[in-house]
């Protein structure tokens, strides 16, 4: 694919943290010796704006536009450019295609028959419980978390400190060897811990709710019905949306595929190079290799970050205010309450964005560890 050039600069510096995951956090990272080339190249690049940074600009700028400038120039347009005008032609094509197969009759008769809403059992529920308002909510709130302490494991040169766990504690249980790690990597396993407890606390009200029947497809007829949606999306005349009730067959597809696929692959790749991991176990960690893992766990939160950006567009654009009242306030109604609630959930997601820095997660980490340089 076109994005794998791109990023093999980051994955160059990002192979000594890689390296420390596996066991010493000090090892060779910091060195600037050990640097690739482009990473040196763009600190230079940075460093030698920042220091012309306050005589060119007058005492009151900031050198937030000059970092943008510097980011900006490293972008490498000649490949972006191509690429997003091929985009574009793609997307236009998708849309007229999809229009034209719309004005053919059998399509038409076959949006008839499949409109784009899968059959439900009829015990299914209608509406949305206030739990899972909140587990939404919490959801969201550590995925975020994780997926940033995740990217900062993966880019970080120099760990804030070591964190190496206490033998036979329950960052490395029985069956493991003490690993040390690097802080993010402590915390990144400690937000996990509470996302996985929330997901299953979710399943379990999922299943005892009867919630389960509206994402989890049981019939057939979701595949039709989903090729149905697709093209309705495609031509950009989307389908009826009636979120309190049912999910169209492609959003059925989708929260199924993040419920009970990425989330689960998520875990058991996460697993395997974290300190939970029994590597005393030989034969256990011959049959599941670590590098396996590696080549999963990254794309999964890939998947994660662009499920959400799609999931989020269409929120905000198929009824916002009624789609936000759904899930954040549990009432079928077009009012201003369900958006209130969805910024201040997001207030409270962005303070602690703020507030996990090593200040406040060294003294938790000293609690089921010990933490050294
Ligand atoms: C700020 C971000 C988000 C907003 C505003 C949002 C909003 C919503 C809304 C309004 C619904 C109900 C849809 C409807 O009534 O038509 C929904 C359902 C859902 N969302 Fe989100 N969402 C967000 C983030 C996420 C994330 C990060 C995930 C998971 C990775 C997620 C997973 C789901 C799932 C699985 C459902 C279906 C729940 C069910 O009925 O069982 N959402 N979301
Ligand atoms: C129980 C669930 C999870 C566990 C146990 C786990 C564990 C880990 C561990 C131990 C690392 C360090 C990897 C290394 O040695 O390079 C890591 C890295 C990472 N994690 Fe997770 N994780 C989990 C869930 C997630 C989720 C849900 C996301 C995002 C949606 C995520 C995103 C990442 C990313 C982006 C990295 C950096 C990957 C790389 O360097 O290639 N993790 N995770």
């Amino acid at each position: 694919m076109s994005a794998t050039p791109v990023q093999s600069e980051p994955r160059e510096t990002a192979a000594p943290s890689r390296t420390r995951m596996g066991g010493n956090p000090t090892a060779p990272t910091a060195s600037p010796d050990s640097q690739s080339e482009p990473a040196a190249r763009l600190r230079s690049s940075a460093e030698i704006s920042q220091t012309q940074a306050p005589r060119a600009a007058p005492r009151t700028s900031n050198r937030m536009p000059n970092a943008i400038l510097v980011r900006l120039s490293n972008i490498q347009w000649k490949r972006i450019l191509p690429f997003l005008g091929g985009l574009i032609v793609a997307a236009v094509t998708l849309v007229l295609l999809s229009r034209w197969l719309r004005s053919l009759p059998e399509v038409q008769s076959f949006l008839l028959t499949f409109p784009g809403n899968p059959t439900l059992p009829e015990s299914a529920p209608t509406g949305l419980p206030a739990w899972m308002g909140w587990q939404h909510f919490l959801n969201m709130f550590f995925l975020v978390l994780i997926v940033r302490t995740g990217l900062q494991v993966r880019h970080e040169k120099k760990a804030p400190a070591s964190f190496t766990p206490k033998e036979g504690s329950f960052f490395s249980p029985k069956g493991s060897t003490p690993k040390k790690v690097s802080l993010t990597q402590w915390l990144h396993q400690s937000l996990d811990v509470l996302w996985v407890l929330n997901g299953l606390i979710f399943i379990v009200l999922l299943f005892v709710t009867s919630q389960w029947m509206k994402i989890v497809p049981t019939n057939l007829d979701v595949i039709p019905n989903a090729l149905s949606a697709a093209l309705q999306y495609a031509s950009l005349d989307w389908p009826h949306e009636n979120g309190w009730l049912y999910y169209n067959a492609l959003q059925m597809l989708a929260y199924f595929t993040t419920v009970f696929l990425a989330a689960p692959l998520a875990i058991l790749s996460g697993m395997r190079f974290s300190t939970w991991w029994p590597d005393k176990n030989g034969r256990l960690s011959k049959i599941y290799p670590v590098e396996i893992a590696r080549k999963v766990h990254y794309p999964v939160m890939l998947y994660f970050v662009a499920f959400t950006v799609v999931h989020v567009f269409l929120v905000f654009f198929t009824g916002a205010l009624r789609n936000l009242n759904h899930m954040y306030t549990s009432r079928d109604v077009v009012d201003w309450v369900g958006l209130g609630v969805f910024i201040l959930s997001l207030v409270v997601t962005a303070a602690a964005w703020i507030l996990t820095k090593p200040l406040f997660t060294r003294p938790l980490a000293e609690r089921f560890g010990t933490l050294s340089k």
